[in-house]
């Protein structure tokens, strides 16, 4: 393989890699943190899901390695999933505010 493609690989690989880690993160605080009417079924289903992203984070990083690649550690983060962020919470008047953390 040429050295260009295997580092175009290695690199499109390891954001798959994060997006999955951003995923298990995510899915990990909706499971928890939801409320509301459906919340509880939302948050079952969530916490079922979260050992399948798991997998496929180790399964995109032990093909990173297998391409000679560096797996990430955390510093290397970059988050990029707004759409799975949890709710904020809804105050006395029924209006909803995002969070602050
Ligand atoms: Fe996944």
């Amino acid at each position: 393989m040429k050295e260009k493609y295997r580092k175009q690989i290695v690199s499109m690989l390891t954001q798959a890699y994060w997006m999955e880690i951003e995923t298990v993160t995510n899915y990990l605080a909706n499971s928890v943190d939801l409320d509301g009417v459906r919340a509880e079924e939302i948050k079952k289903a969530l916490a079922m899901d979260i050992t399948e992203e798991l997998t496929h984070a180790q399964t995109l990083a032990k093909r990173v390695k297998e391409l000679g690649g560096r797996v990430p550690g955390s510093m290397s983060f970059k988050p990029a999933q707004k759409s799975l962020q949890p709710p904020g919470r809804y105050d006395e008047c029924g209006c909803r505010h995002q969070r602050r953390d």
